[in-house]
């Protein structure tokens, strides 16, 4: 008899095991079935998916992935889910959710390109971020730049066809503006953040481990934010205060955005403004064809190369001082 209770409260223990792992279970499919997730391009060859037609001509693909699919759209290649978002408004999601995470995005290329392992990088490299972006703060610039710094109080002083001192390039805002244009349309094709947690973006949920991307390239192409958006148009910036703040503009992701944002942008527009200030004064230059070329629509790392040279002709100009 008490075998037979024993059996009894074992057997309805099991059920009642059983019944809550149905229930679980049953919650959770109900929970998975009501979540949205974004509009997946799976390819063609399994594993593979997209990245042969990704790898040819990866802007042109993020742009029709974008008008066929919507305005989050996710993509496999080469084992990995890639998640788009390609309106600007969505952009603080990927610059500022925690989730968003910008060291677990690069950790391989930094281990591939600078042999730096998983480890030293965790430990370092927001010290060291912090480290490069206040050495190459605006207060530290003149002194990063000695050599060009030297040649334009030179220029200064001689009395040279143009007076220019370091000084008085920070103050070229026409070249800054020149610089900001050319930059805006030439911007890295895409940027990347790994999801460490689900996303909620509109009415979709992006999985946790999803590689998060925005493009930069398109950003700008935006017409709602860059009137006559495929022209070289310098004036547009005459409103903006200058690249002293961390982005001439809130809808300018050239030097990307967040915690990360590129350190050395205001030491890279001081070099370029130096740079040209000491070219345009010491020659003139001439297109030699009218046309300059199209960006390469392969390369979305770093700057996109032209898709052909680009021919100038040099003329030394004559000091006449
Ligand atoms: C026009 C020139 C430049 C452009 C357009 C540019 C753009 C960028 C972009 C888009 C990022 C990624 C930011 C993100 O994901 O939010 C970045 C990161 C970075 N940039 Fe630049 N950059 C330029 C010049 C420079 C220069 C001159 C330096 C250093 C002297 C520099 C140092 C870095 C570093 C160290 C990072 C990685 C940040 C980190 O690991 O925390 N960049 N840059």
């Amino acid at each position: 008899m008490a075998v037979f209770a024993e059996l009894l409260q074992l057997s309805s223990s099991i059920i009642f095991a059983a019944l809550l792992v149905i229930s679980l279970m049953t919650l959770n499919l109900l929970r998975t079935k009501n979540v949205k997730y974004p509009p997946i391009i799976k390819g063609w060859i399994p594993w593979l998916g997209c990245a042969i037609e990704f790898g040819k001509a990866p802007l042109t693909f993020i742009k029709e992935s974008s008008e066929k699919h919507g305005e989050v759209f996710t993509f496999y290649a080469i084992g990995q889910r890639m998640t788009f978002l390609t309106d600007v408004r969505d952009f603080h999601l990927f610059f500022n959710s925690p989730q968003a995470d910008f060291q677990r995005a690069v950790e391989d290329a930094v281990k591939n390109t600078a042999g730096i392992n998983r480890v030293d990088f965790f430990t370092n490299h927001r010290r060291i971020h912090d480290l490069v972006k206040g050495r190459l703060s605006s207060s530290n610039l003149s002194k990063l730049t000695p050599k060009v710094g030297r040649k334009l109080e030179e220029y200064a002083a001689s009395g040279s066809l143009a007076k220019l001192s370091l000084e008085e390039v920070k103050k070229l805002r026409k070249v800054e503006h020149c610089i900001l244009e050319a930059i805006r349309l030439r911007p890295a094709g895409m940027i990347a953040r790994k999801l460490t947690g689900p996303m909620q973006v509109r009415e979709f949920t992006i999985p946790a481990g999803d590689m998060l991307m925005i493009s930069p390239y398109w950003a700008h192409q935006n017409e709602a934010i860059y009137p006559d958006a495929r022209s070289y148009v310098p004036e547009r910036w005459n409103q903006t205060v200058g690249s002293d703040k961390s982005a001439p503009s809130d809808k300018f992701f050239a030097f990307g955005g967040g915690r990360f944002q590129c350190p050395g942008r205001r030491f890279a527009m001081m070099e370029i403004q130096m740079f040209i200030s000491l070219l345009l004064c010491s020659f003139d230059l001439e297109l030699v064809k009218e046309e300059v070329p199209l960006p390469s629509p392969r390369h979305v790392v770093g700057v996109p190369h032209p898709l052909s040279p680009c021919y100038v002709k040099m003329h030394k100009r004559v000091r006449t001082v």
